[in-house]
């Protein structure tokens, strides 16, 4: 296992390549399955815009929700006892995964709320509130064996920052600020631990595991994103 190295590959196949108990922490942000308001009529008026299923390329919601589970089931056997994990997920599915995690032998501990103070408008005509939330799960394997405690402000379940912007924000639509992400890294890992991300994206776990002194290993499979991943890690030297 070579490790400071992301992979342009499927985390499945990947992770089957991983031995059991070398990870100290999981940090990772899975494709969303969601709601997405699309003008799949074509008409002009916005009163015809439609809403479908973004399936981000499953069929199903089922067989999206497998899919994780495979991947989650193979990080708890990669994972060391006592490794946290972190899954960012949408309001709407915080559920499954609160039970995904526990069905592959994670222990389920708290869901953190990470507040978006500039998140994209909602949609007028759904009548819907902005989407200024997303929520991180965290979870273990057994007992957590590290938790770097900060003042107590600084431990609530609750983040909040602005999207990505400036000179951090990459071509990724769902790029996650590192000031968002270095926190519970912080907290759950130690200089020299092994970080794994299965879904890297634009790399923000990878390079926020450098920036700490952590090792990462992680996956990509879309060629674009990787290509940025590698690019953002390799300036973060
Ligand atoms: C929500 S994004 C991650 C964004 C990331 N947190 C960032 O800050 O850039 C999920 C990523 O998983 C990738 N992906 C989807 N299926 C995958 C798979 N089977 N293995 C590895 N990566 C996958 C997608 O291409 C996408 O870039």
């Amino acid at each position: 296992m070579e490790i400071n190295k992301i992979y342009n590959q499927s985390c499945l196949d990947g992770l089957r390549l991983l031995p059991d108990e070398c990870v100290d922490l999981l940090f990772t942000d899975p494709p969303y399955y969601q709601y997405r308001a699309q003008n799949v009529s074509g008409l002009k008026n916005h009163k015809d815009v439609v809403t479908e299923f973004d399936f981000d390329g499953f069929r199903s919601e089922q067989e999206y929700l497998d899919f994780l589970e495979q991947v989650l089931a193979e990080c708890f056997r990669v994972c060391k006892s006592g490794a946290a994990g972190y899954l960012w997920c949408g309001d709407d599915f915080v559920s499954y995964i609160n039970r995904i995690v526990e069905k592959v032998g994670f222990r389920f501990r708290k869901v953190i709320h990470w507040h978006k103070t500039n998140p994209f408008p909602a949609i007028s005509t759904r009548k819907m509130y902005a989407n200024s939330m997303e929520l991180l799960v965290h979870f273990s394997k057994g007992s957590p064996k590290t938790w770097n405690f900060k003042s107590v402000n600084e431990m609530h379940n609750f983040i909040q920052s602005p999207i990505c912007m400036g000179r951090e924000r990459t071509e990724h639509k769902t790029q996650k600020p590192l000031k968002v992400c270095i926190p519970f890294i912080e907290i759950s890992s130690n200089p020299a631990d092994l970080v794994l991300d299965p879904f890297l994206g634009s790399g923000t776990t990878a390079v926020a595991a450098k920036m700490l002194g952590r090792n990462f290993i992680g996956y990509e499979t879309n060629k674009s994103y990787f290509d940025i991943a590698e690019s953002r890690i390799s300036l973060n030297s």
